[in-house]
């Protein structure tokens, strides 16, 4: 713990994330690995600040074209994971299969992530993020529920990174000495929201998700999106009043987001925060992935905003 001089002089303690861990009663090894992924993305926000803006020249294997950072970020992540000790087995969204670390599969974690989110927002100098799925065991073709814990950091103006272990949702922000310093625990959501993001091109909505935007709109809820699925949902999450969706479209009917590395572990932390989180139908965090790059729509915010677009998508038959 380190005393910092606050406001009007007073002082104020500064509980870095290894601490609030520890006293939030998690297990040694999980703690080390979060601390090992908080390490990693000091890496990453150094190359967001000076790499390279370029393509890569490869694709993964959605077909969108990387770039540079994208996997210099995955590399970032996933050596850090390799070398933690704890990890057997990781995939991520730029990554055509899974990789298996520990020999045997004896590391005690399995790891999902995406290392740069909107990563085509890097060069218009919008916000990016790391997202972040924690199974025990080897098994990545969990259902959500199984998460042990979810994380993203976001590269803003400042760096933030929000956690869950099932025990809250809880937010922490990098320090002079880029050291990650608690800023809110127990982030709570709302039930009605007064924003909302959507992602996905209108005219290719279908006529559920139409409705759902109207009725949002009638009651008032503002439209604020920058297209970074990171950035969208925390304003969402720490206004703890909104609704971000990227739904089925006519030409797509799965959406565009993925399960594994973007909708369950941002469904754990809505969850957790008191929100929910659906595909229109289902609970995300009950979807049984069939493999590892599924997609699926997302309806995830304030409770009632989340029930509202399960009325709309059900009343499509
Ligand atoms: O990786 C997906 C992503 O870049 C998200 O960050 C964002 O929410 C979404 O795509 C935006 O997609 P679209 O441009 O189709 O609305
Ligand atoms: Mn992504």
């Amino acid at each position: 713990m380190e005393a910092t001089a606050g406001q009007a002089g007073k002082t104020k303690f500064q509980i870095d994330l290894r601490r609030y861990l520890r006293e939030d009663g998690e297990d040694e090894q999980l703690i080390h690995l979060i601390c090992e992924i908080a390490e990693a993305s000091k890496y990453i926000i150094n190359s967001i600040r000076t790499g390279d803006l370029g393509v890569a020249g490869t694709s993964n294997l959605y077909g969108e074209q990387q770039l540079a950072l994208d996997v210099l970020s995955d590399r970032i992540l996933r050596k850090r994971l390799a070398q933690s000790g704890v990890v057997s087995n990781v995939v991520s969204e730029e990554t055509a299969d899974i990789v298996f670390i520990a020999p045997h599969r004896t590391g005690n974690f399995s790891v999902a992530y995406d290392p740069l989110d909107g990563s085509s927002l890097v060069d218009v100098n919008l916000a990016v993020g790391t997202i972040v799925s924690i199974y025990r065991g080897c098994d990545l073709m969990q259902p959500g529920t199984k998460q042990v814990a979810a994380l993203y950091i976001l590269y803003g103006p400042r760096t933030t990174l929000v956690y869950t272990t099932g025990h809250g949702v809880h937010e922490f922000g990098m320090n002079q000495l880029m050291e990650y310093t608690l800023l809110r625990r127990n982030v709570r959501m709302e039930p009605k929201a007064s924003i909302y993001a959507p992602g996905g091109l209108r005219s290719l909505y279908t006529p559920g998700t139409g409705k759902f935007v109207r009725q949002l709109e009638s009651n008032g809820v503002k439209l604020r999106y920058s297209g970074g699925l990171v950035p969208d949902f925390n304003q969402i999450l720490m206004k703890g009043k909104g609704v971000f969706f990227y739904p089925h479209l006519q030409n797509a009917p799965q959406g565009k987001l993925r399960l594994l590395f973007e909708l369950n572990p941002m469904a754990f932390l809505m969850e957790q925060a008191g929100g929910a989180a659906s595909n229109g139908r289902q609970r995300i965090l009950d979807l049984v992935p069939q493999k590892f790059d599924e997609r699926s729509p997302f309806f995830c915010g304030c409770r009632d905003d989340v029930a509202m677009a399960e009325a709309c998508i059900r009343e499509e038959g």
